[in-house]
């Protein structure tokens, strides 16, 4: 201490002055006595005066490799939790036998790259160009709609998004791109046009249904009606085919050329409701249609690279309203054109649902852009009141799809050609089904397109003891159901429908189908990813969907070609709601489990596996062949971190309390090179009671040694137990293996302090000079 105070003062004084001097006099060349002295001397203050150091101890977060992580077992969960886990009938993991091919592994990201070049992959990699309209369309109900997997976004677009998982596989470098329209494309949502390869075949009119509708629409987009407003509203309750209308009136408006451009949403298939992509999406089709449009914006695009993640007004400003100010408008063809915007509710955020009604009407107003707009959407509450204020209601006529029993005899033309097929198929009699039999489902159905649609899979349904049996099951249901909730509430209905048909998955196989679901709802709709987390095979993967194929489809033979696709986002809407499918939902309690199952395993490997490549999973966990442990173990984290950031679920102290003590600088230690990505932006730690916030995830300054960030960066588990995972920006952090410096950067990024030497050698400087200056 004395030694402290004697020289700590005069050091911190004269420092500046002493380095010049020192540099002359590095310590290789001091004569020996001096160099002891400075050993010593650096010795003392490393144990004393390293600032980074003292840090570091108070908080015992000293970055060493994970090998030295804590052996003792983990205390996970109470056991009264245990108990509940085990439980055979509800908490059942996937009881499918556990032997499966290899996914391939993803290719991993290009590292330290860049935000603003950091591009999204876009559904172009797997159908990159539009495909031609389907030319035969009298049969194209029920709604098919397809999906993609959900493909993710830059950081710069993480900003509002929540609980995101990404894969390393998912990046591509935007500095390949060539034009400025591929830039353009790879920041939209192709998958989401009406002529897109996933959406075919899309939901469209049965032939000749809802044509007083597309008449309506067409008739006002062409001025013919009196209807003046530049903005078209149609509202409806789901699955009374307003998307079937928007896609028909598509490709009436397309045949005559008044057609700038479309986007159907889908919240639940694929990458198609990302806000951030919709005014993107549209320039990017009026560019292929309008060249010297596509020459202004292609060039602004290679320009300006990072035009596509500004804001929505910014957006709609710089890659619409500016550029079609430099085109000859009535030269061009565009005026007049209609943009379709169908199923805006199913857009992610109910805010920037609202912001771009907003945008396009002060658009029209203003006659900034030269389109008419057709919206379409459920009447939910935020997009009423918004179309309801006094800015927009003057631009906007709106129109009501009734759930309607005017088209009852349309349903009934529909299900006699469907019947009339399955017949064929199973050389049935012409008398069956018969004719009160029909009369009873069109009553049913009640309107309802996407019911009566269901109810037809359901009796196709390849699962099953054949159409007969599974008709007289119908036929069963919908007596029960009317007892319960009288005639015409098709809506209701088709809520115990949707439980019927879950119902019917044996017990073992339904769990599956719900970590199948779950996967695909936090995690990633791509089979392989949710294949990898569930350990299924792919064949696996296919009878499990096969048991609800009324409501799914899968698409593909392997996994790396499979495709999940929903007839409707009213299934998963269902599955979601815990008010709507009671036990059988996927959020609620079953969520719970998942997440604790998932803790119960993490805390077991953890304490089990040394190091990325001597990964030990508990007993019993089978990996499929060619399925290597580390890419599961990383699937699973990812997985589990999904779970913890399901929006409006949070974690119940007991699953908070074992997460706490979760060894977290060792399990982000036991990753690979190329593991899955996490991305988090707030979610999970919004998710947990209040008194475990920091104890599992906060912002802080970098513990590091010698880290010069003074940013906050995020830091995951708290005493020996806590660590720095590598950081995106401020958006949040990755879920991959963080040890090692890169580059001479820390974890956080920032740089390590380098070049200036620790404060133990400047004091050996001043040690020099004291020397030197001895008599
Ligand atoms: C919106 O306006 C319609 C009539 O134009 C009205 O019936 C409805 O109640 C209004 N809704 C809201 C939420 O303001
Ligand atoms: C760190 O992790 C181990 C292993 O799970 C656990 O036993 C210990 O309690 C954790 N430490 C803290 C401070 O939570
Ligand atoms: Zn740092």
């Amino acid at each position: 201490m004395y030694v402290l105070n004697l020289i700590g003062f005069p050091l911190r004084l004269l420092l500046p002055l002493l380095a010049s001097y020192c540099e002359h006099r590095p310590p290789h060349t001091m004569p020996r006595r001096a160099r002891n002295f400075f050993i010593k001397l650096t010795y003392f203050f490393k144990q004393f005066f390293d600032p980074s150091r003292r840090a570091v101890d108070s908080n015992g977060a000293a970055p060493q490799p994970c090998m030295s992580a804590p052996k003792q077992p983990p205390i996970p969960l109470s056991t009264h939790a245990t108990a509940l886990l085990s439980q055979p009938a509800t908490t059942a993991p996937p009881s499918l036998p556990l032997v499966l091919p290899a996914p391939t592994t993803p290719a991993p990201a290009p590292r330290d790259v860049e935000p603003t070049i950091i591009a999204p992959i876009s559904a172009s990699s797997r159908s990159p160009a539009p495909v031609p309209p389907p030319t035969s369309t009298s049969d194209s109900l029920p709604p098919t709609p397809s999906s993609q997997p959900r493909h993710f976004y830059a950081r710069e677009m993480f900003h509002n998004a929540q609980g995101i998982i990404i894969s390393n596989s998912q990046f591509i470098d935007a500095s390949h791109a060539g034009s400025g329209l591929e830039r353009l494309l790879k920041f939209s949502m192709p998958d989401a046009f009406h002529d897109s390869g996933a959406r075919y075949p899309p939901p469209k009119c049965h032939l000749g249904t809802r044509n007083e509708y597309i008449d309506l629409i067409t008739n006002w987009a062409l001025e013919k009606s009196n209807r003046k407003e530049p903005i078209l509203w149609m509202h409806g309750p789901f699955g009374v085919g307003k998307s079937a209308v928007a896609q028909s009136c598509a490709e009436a408006l397309e045949s005559i050329d008044k057609l700038a451009a479309t986007l159907f949403f889908s919240r639940s298939n694929g990458d198609r409701d990302d806000p951030r992509r919709v005014f993107t999406s549209i320039a990017y089709q009026i560019a292929t249609k309008c060249p010297s449009f596509g020459e202004i914006i292609s060039r602004r695009m290679t320009e300006h690279p990072a035009l596509a993640t500004k804001s929505l007004s910014k957006q709609f400003e710089d890659l619409l309203v500016q550029p079609l100010g430099q085109v000859d408008i009535p030269g061009s063809g565009l005026e007049g054109c209609v943009v379709i915007i169908d199923g805006l509710d199913e857009c992610r955020g109910t805010a920037e649902q609202c912001e771009m009604i907003k945008i396009i009407a002060a658009s029209v107003d203003k006659h900034t852009t030269p389109f008419r707009w057709f919206i379409t959407s459920r009447p939910e509450d935020p997009i009423v009141r918004t179309m309801n204020s006094s800015t927009i209601s003057p631009v906007c006529s709106r129109v009501e799809l009734p759930v309607s029993r005017a088209i009852d005899h349309e349903i009934l033309v529909y299900l006699t050609d469907e019947f009339k097929l399955i017949r064929k198929d199973h050389g049935f009699p012409e008398s069956w089904p018969s004719e009160e039999v029909l009369a009873l489902l069109v009553e049913r159905g009640a309107g309802l397109w996407i019911y009566v649609g269901t109810i037809v899979r359901f009796i196709k349904d390849e699962n099953s003891l054949g159409p007969e049996d599974q008709l007289r099951i119908v036929l069963e249901f919908a007596k029960d159901v009317s007892g319960k909730i009288g005639p015409d509430n098709p809506l209701a209905e088709m809520d115990f429908f949707y439980t019927l048909i879950m119902q019917r998955v044996p017990p073992k196989v339904r769990t599956t189908v719900q970590k199948i679901l779950l996967v695909h709802s936090v995690l990633s709709d791509d089979p392989s990813y949710v294949a990898t987390a569930l350990r299924l095979s792919a064949d696996q993967l296919r009878r499990a969907c096969s048991s609800i194929q009324s409501v799914m489809e899968l698409q593909g033979s392997d996994l790396n070609s499979m495709e999940i696709q929903f007839y409707h986002t009213s299934f998963l809407d269902f599955m979601k709601d815990p008010q709507r499918s009671k036990d059988l939902c996927i959020y609620s309690d079953f969520l719970i489990r998942c997440r604790r199952e998932l803790l119960v395993w993490l805390h077991e490997v953890c304490s089990r596996s040394t190091d990325s490549e001597h990964i030990v999973f508990p007993l019993g966990t089978v990996l499929p062949e060619g399925l290597s442990s580390a890419n599961h173990y990383a699937n699973v984290v990812a997985w589990f971190w999904g779970l913890c950031e399901v929006p409006e679920h949070p974690l119940d102290s007991q699953t908070a309390t074992s997460l706490a003590e979760l060894p977290f600088k060792k399990m982000l230690g036991l990753l690979g090179d190329h593991g899955e990505l996490g991305i988090y932006d707030g979610q999970a730690r919004d998710n947990l009671p209040a008194e475990f916030r920091d104890k599992i995830i906060r912002e802080g300054r970098c513990p590091i040694p010698g880290c010069m960030n003074t940013g906050k960066v995020w830091i995951l588990g708290h005493g020996e137990n806590e660590t720095v995972p590598r950081q995106w920006e401020t958006l949040g952090f990755e879920l991959e293996n963080n040890q090692g410096l890169r580059n001479g950067k820390c974890i956080c990024g920032a740089q390590i302090r380098r070049g200036r030497r620790p404060i133990s050698a400047r004091i050996a400087r001043v040690a020099q000079f004291l020397l030197n200056t001895l008599p």
